[in-house]
C-alpha cells in the first residue's frame, strides 16, 4: 500500500489498456487516498461471456503500474464485492456508469458513487478495429500477391 486513508474501491477487466481506463481510475482514486481495484481473472471473464486479449497477469500489472493505484486482487466470481469492501475498509465503491444503479441495493456499507465513461473509446471497440485492420492486411498481401504473379506470368510470355 502507498498510503492510508478513505479507501476507494473499483472492479474492471481493463483489457487493451486505454485512455478510458486511466480516466476512469484517476477519477476514482480523487475520491479518497487510497485506490484498490479488483480485475477479472481469465475464468472469471469466461463466466461474464468476455474473453480478453492480454491475460490476468498482464491485466493486473498494468493496472498496478498506475501512479493512482495502490493495490490489485483478483475479481472470480460476482458476489464478493461486499467482502472485498469489509476487508479493505472500502467507504467508497465507484463503477462506471454503464452500471448505473445496479449496484445501489447490492452494495452495503459504503458510497456508490457512477462515473461518467469517457465517450468515443472502449476495449469492444479497439478489438472490432483490429478485427478489420486484419482484413484490410488480408486483401492487401493478396492484392500485391496477384500483382508478383501478373508480373510472373509477364515474364514467361
Ligand atoms: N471505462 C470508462 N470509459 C471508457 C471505457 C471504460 O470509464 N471509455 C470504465 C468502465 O466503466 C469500467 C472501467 O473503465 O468502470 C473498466 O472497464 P472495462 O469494462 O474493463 O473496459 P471497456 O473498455 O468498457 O471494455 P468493454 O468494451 O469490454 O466493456
Amino acid at each position: 500500500m502507498k498510503s492510508r486513508g478513505q479507501v476507494v474501491i473499483t472492479y474492471g477487466t481493463f483489457d487493451l489498456f486505454h485512455i478510458g481506463h486511466v480516466n476512469l481510475l484517476e477519477r476514482a482514486r480523487a475520491l479518497g487516498d487510497r485506490l484498490i481495484v479488483g480485475v477479472s481473472t481469465d475464468e472469471f471473464n469466461s463466466v461474464k461471456g468476455k474473453r480478453s486479449i492480454f491475460p490476468y497477469e498482464h491485466r493486473a500489472r498494468i493496472v498496478e503500474a498506475m501512479k493512482c493505484v495502490d493495490a490489485v486482487f483478483p475479481e472470480t466470481d460476482w458476489s464478493q464485492k461486499n467482502k472485498d469492501i469489509e476487508r479493505f475498509n472500502a467507504s467508497v465503491f465507484v463503477m462506471g456508469h454503464d452500471w448505473q444503479g445496479k449496484f445501489d441495493t447490492e452494495i452495503t456499507g459504503c458510497k456508490v458513487v457512477y462515473l461518467p465513461r469517457t465517450e468515443g473509446i472502449s476495449t469492444t471497440e479497439i478489438k472490432s478495429l483490429l478485427g478489420s485492420w486484419n482484413v484490410g492486411t488480408v486483401s492487401e498481401i493478396q492484392n500485391g500477391l496477384e500483382f508478383v504473379k501478373s508480373i510472373i506470368e509477364d515474364l514467361r510470355k
